[in-house]
């Protein structure tokens, strides 16, 4: 009986849904599979007659006959369902999409469709389990119903909000992605609370916004861990699920009325991941959140926790439904769960069909015949089932009716803490920062120091040019920072000006302490000019030298993340400035076209330079050297003769004009990131337009985005 149940069932990599040793519970199931053996079903090759091939199809919600499948109560379940949310379109978030589409080029000029035509809903105080295979599109599903899809992919179909359609921009829903980009030198009690102070809005007192983030630590069971650093790559920290917890703790800060979390769950042990879905769909329940999660493996417990699951395949829905008649679906589809498996593990078992081919080959040698069994067959079966399944009908209704009895609300920016209390929390989280990641200025204060022992000759240049090119150093961690800047500022955490007021104030200390300590060792062992004003001049030049260097890497960073590339393009560009900056070759040598006009002009290394020398020659006078001459040469002389100083104008304006350099490379950087927020969307909305006639809206960034 058992083999005979494996010859007619359709077999599935690694699995063969033969039935079960022991004894099942339910015999109406028995009867079903004998129903199935003895239909005249017997291998693959016969797809034809499969029950719900042709006519029946349409007809039926699933492929077996209505008597032997019959389940009232799931049914009941789910009509009580629609029409209790019937009354409440109101308050909460109600998502749905319908018929959406993600194209992406290759790379290769080809076309991958990485979501084919799926719908599917998303309601409050529910949440929304999306599974399959990795790579079946469960990522790509979640940044399109974000609003956060890469610029190379295109999106058709429609996508609304309580019945509105509009995208979603950033700001107004909280997603955590599947990477955590955590401060590593902050406890976690640190990192959530100074999210919680970023985040909360004034109304609310600095107590009750500590009291929030304690209670939200808990809910993520966190509280063991409170006191200890996040930790990176150079001191071992938190583990990476406690990691995870991190992250989404301090996206439900502010209980937002849409969630989307990316694989919450990876690298959390069963019990913990139970607790945190657990506590998530609580939430979600509590406030009214709309939840969609990607989800990999759930243990049968934290499936149960999920109202509804959209299963992918390939980007193609295999099932959209009440997660709780998924197990039905596949038993009635003709591939019923084995007692004691874990139902999800069933589920992407069968259409996983990454393996298709090794498991083929494997069973050709011994099994001749039967080796066509795929799940990329069970996978075409379950999709058809699904299409012509009542349950799908069900789904394209409550579609239709959230569309039309949606309140049409827009979902806002969530309301904030004020821009100065922002600006304060960024200064003082950044300077703990600074002060903690030994990367960020103390390995380079450190090798100034070493440096201005070591340096005698060609002091001044090598002052204006080595030590702020050694600015490069900090790159790495100011990269780290981006990354999380990135994260908040697409979570709507606070604006640019923000981020740049704070990275720019919390870093001055550093900056002034590397550029007076270090400076200062280098002037006096030099011997240069001893009255404090002249050094005092020479810190500042020094400092703001530092600032600028910052300033250009942080623009560098803009346009590319990656940190090596960064400092390689950082190096370059410094590299090209300081041999146009008029000390390697003379002004008048620099040829005319590109170095003189206009490099000369743009590097920096001109002014600082410049600025050194008026500073140090001006007022003192030299021993002439060459023959026939008068015995003494002043340092104006030397100033304009031999090194081709500009002596029109004084020293102190090469300090402004590089303090100029320093405000013009930040606002730079500033609209650099603004200009590529406000064209990504544009981009699509154009390439969207070329392609389809979508009727998507755009809902403009809020003016207070411009913060
Ligand atoms: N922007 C993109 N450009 C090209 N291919 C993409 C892009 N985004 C995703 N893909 C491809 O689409 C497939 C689905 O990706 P993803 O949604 O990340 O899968 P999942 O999260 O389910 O593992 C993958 O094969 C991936 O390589
Ligand atoms: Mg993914």
């Amino acid at each position: 009986m058992a083999s005979s149940s494996a010859e007619a069932s359709p077999r599935v990599p690694r699995w063969s849904p033969r039935r079960s040793p022991t004894p099942r519970e339910d015999e109406e199931e028995d009867l079903e599979m004998q129903n199935m053996e003895s239909s005249n079903l017997s291998s693959w090759g016969q797809l034809s007659g499969f029950p719900f091939s042709g006519s029946l199809a349409g007809s039926i919600r699933f492929p077996l006959p209505e008597e032997t499948i019959k389940s009232p109560a799931a049914e009941e379940v789910m009509s009580q369902e629609s029409q209790e949310s019937d009354e409440s379109l109101t308050g909460g978030a109600f998502l749905s999409w319908e018929d959406l589409w993600v194209m992406a080029s290759d790379g290769k000029g080809r076309q991958l469709t990485i979501l084919g035509g799926i719908s599917g809903y998303a309601q409050p105080g529910e949440v929304l389990a999306i599974m399959g295979p990795s790579g079946c599109g469960k990522s790509t599903l979640l940044d399109t119903l974000a609003g956060r899809l890469q610029s190379n992919a295109r999106q058709k179909g429609n996508i609304s909000v309580n019945g509105r359609k509009q995208t979603l921009s950033f700001g107004t829903s909280a997603y955590v992605t599947q990477d955590d980009t955590l401060m590593t030198t902050m406890t976690v009690r640190e990192a959530v609370h100074y999210s919680a102070q970023l985040q909360l809005p004034n109304t609310m007192t600095v107590a009750q916004k500590k009291e929030r983030a304690e209670t939200t630590i808990r809910e993520m069971g966190l509280r063991d861990a409170a006191d200890t650093r996040i930790g990176g790559w150079v001191s071992k920290g938190i583990s990476g699920g406690q990691k995870r917890r991190v992250s989404i703790c301090m996206e439900i800060l502010t209980r937002p009325k849409l969630l989307f979390l990316d694989e919450p769950t990876s690298g959390l042990d069963s019990a913990a991941s139970y607790h945190v879905m657990s506590r998530i769909a609580s939430l979600a329940q509590r406030e009214g959140i709309t939840v969609l999660t990607a989800i990999h493996q759930p243990s049968s417990e934290v499936f149960e926790l999920f109202h509804n699951l959209c299963l992918l395949s390939s980007g193609n829905t295999v099932y959209f439904g009440p997660a709780n008649m998924t197990n039905e679906f596949f038993a009635r589809s003709g591939f019923p769960c084995p007692a004691q498996r874990n139902p999800s593990d069933h589920f992407l078992r069968t259409i996983n069909k990454d393996f298709d081919e090794e498991i083929e080959d494997d069973h050709g040698d011994y099994e001749e015949g039967k080796t066509t069994a795929s799940a990329a067959k069970a996978t075409e079966i379950l999709v058809k089932s699904y299409s012509s399944s009542t349950t799908c009908q069900e789904v394209t209704q409550r579609i239709a009716f959230i569309n039309e009895k949606g309140s049409g609300e827009l979902i806002r920016r969530r309301s904030q803490a004020s821009f100065l209390a922002q600006s304060l929390v960024l200064i003082r989280r950044s300077f703990v920062n600074m002060y903690r990641d030994l990367g960020y200025y103390w390995l380079r204060f450190a090798i100034y120091v070493a440096l201005c022992l070591c340096a005698r000759g060609s002091m001044l240049m090598f002052v204006a040019a080595f030590l702020t090119f050694m600015a490069i150093g900090g790159f790495p961690s100011f990269v780290e920072d981006m990354k999380i800047f990135g994260r908040e500022r697409l979570n709507g955490h606070y604006g640019v000006v923000t981020f740049v007021i704070g990275n720019t104030v919390s870093s001055i200390p550093y900056l002034a302490l590397i550029s007076i300590v270090p400076g200062a060792i280098a002037y006096y062992l030099v011997g240069l000019q001893k009255s404090f004003q002249h050094f005092a001049y020479f810190a500042l030049v020094l400092f703001v030298c530092m600032m600028l260097v910052e300033s250009l890497m942080m623009m560098v960073a803009s346009i590319v993340p990656d940190f090596l590339m960064g400092i390689i393009t950082g190096a370059g560009i410094q590299g090209v400035m300081m041999l146009n900056g008029g000390f390697f070759r003379l002004p008048r040598d620099l040829p005319k076209p590109m170095w003189r006009y206009p490099m000369y002009y743009i590097a920096f290394h001109k002014y600082a330079n410049q600025g050194f020398y008026k500073n140090e020659f001006l007022g003192l006078t030299f021993p002439n050297t060459q023959a026939g001459g008068p015995p003494t040469i002043s340092g104006e002389d030397i100033l304009r003769d031999v090194w081709q100083v500009e002596m029109g104008y004084s020293k102190w304006v090469d300090l402004a004009i590089l303090f100029g350099m320093v405000i013009i490379y930040r606002v730079l950087f500033l609209v650099i990131i603004k200009f590529a927020e406000n064209m990504k969307p544009k981009v699509k909305v154009f390439f969207s337009r070329l392609t389809t006639k979508s009727t998507r809206v755009i809902d403009p960034p809020p003016a207070a985005s411009l913060l």
